[in-house]
């Protein structure tokens, strides 16, 4: 059985003491597990504090995003060497707030992928239609064309990657795909990965868009979810650690 990831995404939220505190809770309500790694994303500026409340602890720490470059005249932006300086060992890649409100295309997404295996971070790739594309049947179109964009980028392979499947439509609306829904394009991705090269069938694949403790076990129960990416209940700690037990008890 493939281990479980559950990410936390804590998007453009918390101040420097609830990202503290919200950081020390989940410290001390982790014991670990191999089956089930917790991961937690805040804010690239909280990454230090973050860092220091984990310290010791089995959970890990992501950032949101990363540069496309490694250094240089690109003001405002974090290179992935920098993260991994600060001790993220992820990168959230691709989320669909960045393709849609910043920009970012299948191509940015690909070579941002690539900066952050280049950085030795673990990138989160997000990939997902919206309700449109749903509606139209496009479905397999849209994410097969997303992940033709990183098998062609990836020269090296995926195999070091995560892929966190979010149906657009799902992310912070309350409606969460069914576990019938995620797991058929979940299946679809893998066969997709599989058929390019057979060592990337175990990718990762997160279920990501409303996930709760209450919807959780029955995302998890499927044979092609392996984690979650969570973003608003990743911000109350008895929330994400009870979608981690959940993962555990999977
Ligand atoms: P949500 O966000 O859990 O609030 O729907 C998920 C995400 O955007 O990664």
């Amino acid at each position: 059985m493939r281990p479980k990831l559950v990410v936390g995404n804590w998007k453009l939220n918390t101040r420097r003491d609830e990202a503290q505190a919200l950081a020390q809770a989940l410290a001390a309500g982790w014991s670990g597990s191999a089956q089930v790694r917790l991961v937690v994303c805040p804010p690239a500026v909280h990454i230090p504090v973050v860092a220091a409340a984990l310290e010791g602890s089995r959970v890990a720490l992501g950032a949101q995003n990363l540069a496309e470059q490694p250094e240089g005249a690109f003001t405002g932006e974090i290179a992935g060497e920098m993260l991994a300086d600060y001790g993220c060992g992820f990168v959230i890649v691709g989320h669909s707030e960045r393709r849609a409100l910043f920009g970012e295309t299948n191509a940015v997404v690909a070579s941002k992928m690539l900066r952050a295996l280049d950085s030795g971070l673990t990138p989160i790739v997000c990939i997902g239609e919206t309700l449109a594309e749903r509606e139209a049947g496009q479905v397999e179109a849209v994410i097969g064309a997303q992940l033709d964009a990183l098998v062609a980028a990836a020269t090296a392979g995926l195999a070091g990657i995560v892929l966190a499947y979010e149906p657009i439509w799902a992310i912070g609306t309350g409606q969460t795909a069914s576990p019938a829904q995620a797991q058929a394009v979940h299946a679809f991705i893998r066969g997709r990965l599989s058929a390019a090269n057979p060592a990337w069938a175990d990718v990762p694949v997160l279920y990501g868009g409303s996930v709760k403790a209450d919807n959780a076990a029955s995302l998890f129960a499927e044979q092609d979810i392996d984690g979650a990416l969570v973003g608003g209940a990743s911000l109350a700690a008895d929330d994400f650690l009870a979608i981690g037990q959940q993962a555990l008890q999977a």
